[in-house]
This record gives C-alpha cells, structure tokens and sequence, in this order.
C-alpha cells in the first residue's frame, strides 16, 4: 500500500435495519485519505457522512467493504463476501444435480467451485480476525517498541538508576498493553452540547481518553489536560467547570481538546461549525487549521455546504444519497464541477457581490431528470487525473469533452 496513505476506505456500505426494509446510509463509497492533507466530505443532511465518519472510528460493525489506517485492516465487513459465498454454494448445487440427471462429468467445474468455496471462507474468516484483533496485534508492537526501547538503557544504568528505570519500564509496558491503533483515529462530534457529559468536569471529559488507556499518574494527567487546554484557547481554570457553563464555540473547544489529548494522527471532525455562530465559526476552523499545522495532524473535515471547506480542503468528496457522485481536488472541483448534484451545490454558494447575487439562479437538482440509467448505471469513473465522478459511459464521454474544451 502507498506509504502516503493514511486512511483506505474501501467499498464501505452502511446498511440499518429499518423495520423490514433496509436503509442503505452508505452505499458501496470508496477513498483514501493521504497523510497531512484535508479531505472534506460535503453533502446534504442524511447523505450519510457522520455514518462514514462513525463506520471509521469503529462505532458500527460494517456490513460491507474494509477500512485500512496506515496500513493495517482495522474494520472489514462481511455481508457481501457471507452473500457470495451463499450464491456460490447454491451454484455448486445446481451445477451437481444438473450434471447427475443428465449424467455429465462435472468432476473440474466442481473442484474449481471448491476451490472458490474455501478462498471466500478464508476471505471471511480473515476479515472476522482482523475486525477482532487489530488492536491486539497494534498492542504488541507497542510493546516489543518499548522492549526496545528500554532493554539497552537497562543494561546500561547503575544500581542506583535500577530501581526507577524498571519501574518506568513496567509502567510503559502497561500502558503499551492497552495502545489501540483506533485511538490514533479521533472525532469531533457534530453537536458540541450532546457530545459532552454534563456530570462531568472539563478536566475530566479531557483527561477520560488518558485514564482508559491505562495511563494513572495524576500529575501528567493534570499537565496535559492544562496543556491542551491551552493549546485550544482555553485556561486551566476551565478545567474545574461543567460543560453547561460554556458557550458553544468554547464546548467545541472542549471537545478537539479531548480529541487531541489522544495524540491522534487522523482527526474526524464532523461539521464541527454548523452549530455555531457565524462569527464563531472562523475561529474554530482556524483553530483546527493552526492544530492541524502544530500536531501534523490529517483531517477528514465533513460539512453539508462547499463554501465551508472551500479553503481549507486539499481534496473534496461530495456525497449524495449515500454515495460518492465527484471526487476531485478543490481547486479542481470549483473549477469543473462535473456531476449535476455537485453543480446544484455550488449554484447554492452566495457570494459578496450584489450584481452576481442578482443575476444568481440556483440550479435545482433531480436526478431522474439529469441522468438516463435505464441501459447503463452508473459507476465511479477517473475523467481526469484525480478527478472521479460517478457515471455511466455517455455521461463519461460528456464530461471528457466538457474537460478538455475548457483545457
Ligand atoms: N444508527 C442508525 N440507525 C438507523 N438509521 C440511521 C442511524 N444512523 C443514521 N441513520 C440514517 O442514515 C442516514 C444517514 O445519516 P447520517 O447521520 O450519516 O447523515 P448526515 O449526512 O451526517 O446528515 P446531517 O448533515 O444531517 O448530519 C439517515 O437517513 C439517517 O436517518
Ligand atoms: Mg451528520
């Protein structure tokens, strides 16, 4: 896998139970996150971006597709392997009983459905074992880190040093024991008030991730929560308080602090402005901008509205019913904006200009109208370099010419 890739997303599908149907939140959406860029993922309310979001950290089993983070699987679902694996049994059937009445030899077509059979076993059973032991196997390597870590400087001290060193080594191995490579992954939460345990003390919403990863010294408890209070614009006398007493900008605040006491290389952050007010709004983005900056963090940035992450993404999906419909980097994607949803959403954009916010017609979106699927449907394809869209081989062929006559 490409070392610049910090997050895969793979054929990730989402499905709820709604009663006896189905509600398909995330549809079959694939793509990466490269290390320190933002990628913003916009679309309207219900489109399914916080399920993405959720389906990342973990918070859902999924039903379909994998999700690698440096690497390493650490979500798979097996709904549509469990599905082909049931069509192909049935297939072997079928192929059995037929060969028996008409009395063929089918001994090669049944060996190679065998075969089949056991590769999508295998396949199944590997994605249980990642699902499961992902942060097992991440625990160990933390912890073979510290051996090495410490086993020279063991060798190395005096009588005296003995002592503490060990005990500053038995402490790193507990803490190294409990290490899960989905800390490493944190959200901001859409709602900054439902987010925040109202019982619970800033210092100890903050200090929380610590005490789960095993960490008990009191005192570096207490320097990171200052620390990270600080580094959100906020100060240590905020530590004693409960949530109800802070202003929505200032619960968001609380709420990157216990994100990134985390030490996280992946933040989520989940619309992290739309509940806050207008003059607000800036300073968090800057905040999480300037953090972005100072930790080397990535950021997967979710917004329902383009102009939001206009400047400060890299790249940008947009979604749409839960699937990705344009793909592209954000320069790119304001410049040729291709997928008719995408072109609805940018209509949608005001601008400080009153002679251009006259004449500005907002162009709604019907996809029965904007697409003929009846032959083909549609599927994710690159018209550009690094510009995708979801298409069917004559909207292909449009939106190459729409490129290139603008090249
Ligand atoms: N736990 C759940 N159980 C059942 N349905 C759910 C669940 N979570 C989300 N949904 C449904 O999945 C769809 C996508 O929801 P999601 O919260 O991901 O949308 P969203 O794009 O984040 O919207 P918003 O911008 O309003 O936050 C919605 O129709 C929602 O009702
Ligand atoms: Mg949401």
């Amino acid at each position: 896998m490409n070392d610049d890739i910090l997050l895969n997303v793979e054929n990730l599908c989402q499905y709820f139970k709604s009663g006896s149907s189905e509600l398909k939140a995330v549809d079959n959406i694939s793509f990466s996150v490269r290390k320190g860029e933002v990628f913003g993922l916009v679309g309207e309310s219900g489109c399914g971006k916080t399920t993405t979001g959720r389906s990342v950290i973990r918070l859902y089993n999924i039903t379909s597709g994998n999700i690698y983070f440096k690497g390493t699987r650490i979500a798979a679902g097996t709904r549509a392997l469990e599905e082909e694996y049931k069509r192909a049994r049935l297939e072997r059937e079928h192929m059995l009983s037929r060969a028996r009445k008409e009395g063929t030899d089918v001994t090669d077509c049944v060996r190679k459905a065998d075969a089949e059979l056991e590769r999508l076993h295998e396949e199944i059973k590997a994605a249980k074992a990642d699902n499961k032991h992902c942060n097992k196997q991440y625990a160990e390597e933390e912890i073979r880190r510290v051996r090495q870590y410490f086993s020279p400087l063991l060798t190395a001290c005096t009588e005296e040093e003995r002592d503490t060193l060990e005990k500053k080594y038995k402490e790193a191995l507990r803490v190294a024991s409990k290490e899960r490579i989905t800390n490493k992954i944190q959200m901001i939460f859409q709602d900054p008030i439902a987010s925040l345990n109202p019982r619970m003390t800033v210092r100890d919403i903050i200090a929380e991730g610590l005490i789960i990863k095993g960490i008990r010294d009191k005192k570096y408890i207490d320097e990171q929560v200052y620390k990270m209070l600080d580094l959100v614009g906020l100060s240590p006398e905020h530590s004693g308080r409960y949530p109800h007493e802070f202003s929505g900008g200032q619960r968001q605040r609380i709420g990157i602090a216990r994100a990134i006491i985390m030490q996280p290389e992946l933040i989520i952050a989940d619309e992290p402005i739309s509940a806050l007010d207008v003059s607000i709004q800036a300073q968090i983005i800057n905040l999480i901008n300037d953090l972005r900056n100072e930790l080397e963090l990535t950021v997967l940035f979710i917004a329902h509205d383009l102009s939001v992450v206009k400047y400060f993404s890299d790249r940008i999906a947009v979604m749409y019913y839960g699937k990705i419909v344009e793909l592209a980097g954000s320069d790119e994607l304001f410049r040729h904006p291709l997928h008719p949803y995408t072109r609805s959403l940018l209509s949608a954009i005001p601008l400080p200009d009153p002679v251009y916010e006259k004449k500005r017609k907002r162009i709604p979106y019907k996809p029965l109208l904007a697409h003929d699927y009846s032959t083909e449907p549609p599927c994710f394809r690159e018209i550009c370099d690094g510009h995708f869209v979801l298409c069917n081989g004559a909207e292909y062929s449009e939106y190459r010419k729409r490129i290139e006559g603008k090249a």
